[in-house]
């Protein structure tokens, strides 16, 4: 079977109730085609996830995406959500480690081992970031850099587990900045997280493995990146929050 191919949307923390409900209403006002190797993850904030399921329960391959969850399973964590509360809603994706928490909220590659584990134990697709900032491509550090965050966050995982992984590729210095990486910049990267993972599992579970790429993907540029032989979809911010440019987004999987 081909590998999945996956156009995720990231909404960050924008959108009001009544927003996200147009822009869902909008999104779906006519039937998406997708192959059958092509799924659609809608990261939505915590208060739309029932929203968002309810919206999208009748649609083949869409999913809806949390944008974090918890370390622990229960307890006295005032504030925080669990992987099980996001699990009972329906809801099938989880984004881990992404940059933004990395950096506001220190998340760091051992505490993303805790996240991924609890996501995975209640059944959660995680959609694990990484991604260099500025200075440490400017080094040209930076394979080394997004392998070890693999490595340090990911390599615990039986080849099993790990096939329920999905990576998003995400350069700091892309994001939300209008600068994509190019389409071989994206490749080139994508191709040495293959190799991390190949040289750790194995060539066959490698490859199984969706990468994407996330960084000013938008409707014009979408088809370029996602058409490398190691891109596998995109990660979207900015451009998921207008129907019209996500279902370009979208248009442009191979
Ligand atoms: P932009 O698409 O706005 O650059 O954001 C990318 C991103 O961070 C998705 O997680």
């Amino acid at each position: 079977m081909a590998r999945k191919q996956i156009a995720a949307a990231n909404w960050k923390m924008n959108l009001t109730y009544q927003q996200a409900q147009s822009l869902l209403d909008e999104l779906f006002a006519h039937k998406i085609e997708l192959s059958q190797d092509q799924y659609i993850a809608l990261g939505v904030p915590f208060p739309y996830l029932s929203l968002a399921v309810d919206k999208v329960k009748n649609l083949d391959h869409v999913g809806i995406a949390a944008q974090n969850c918890y370390t622990q399973k229960s307890g006295a964590y005032t504030g925080e959500t669990s992987a099980e509360m996001i699990a009972s809603l329906g809801v099938q994706y989880v984004i881990l480690g992404h940059s933004e928490r990395r950096e506001y909220f220190l998340e760091s590659n051992q505490m993303l081992t805790e996240k991924i584990n609890i996501a995975l134990a209640n059944g959660l697709t995680p959609i694990f970031c990484c991604g260099e900032a500025l200075s440490i491509r400017e080094a040209n550090a930076h394979n080394e850099y997004v392998g070890q965050q693999l490595q340090e966050s990911l390599f615990h995982l039986s080849a099993d587990e790990l096939k329920k992984i999905v990576i998003a590729y995400e350069p700091i210095w892309a994001i939300g900045t209008g600068k994509t990486a190019t389409a071989e910049q994206a490749q080139e990267m994508h191709a040495h997280l293959r190799k991390v993972l190949a040289d750790q599992y194995g060539l066959e579970v490698a490859s199984q493995i969706p990468i994407l790429y996330g960084g000013s993907v938008k409707g014009s540029n979408a088809k370029e990146i996602f058409g490398q032989p190691d891109v596998d979809g995109g990660l979207v911010g900015g451009a998921s929050l207008k129907a019209d440019e996500f279902l370009q987004v979208i248009a442009g999987l191979k």
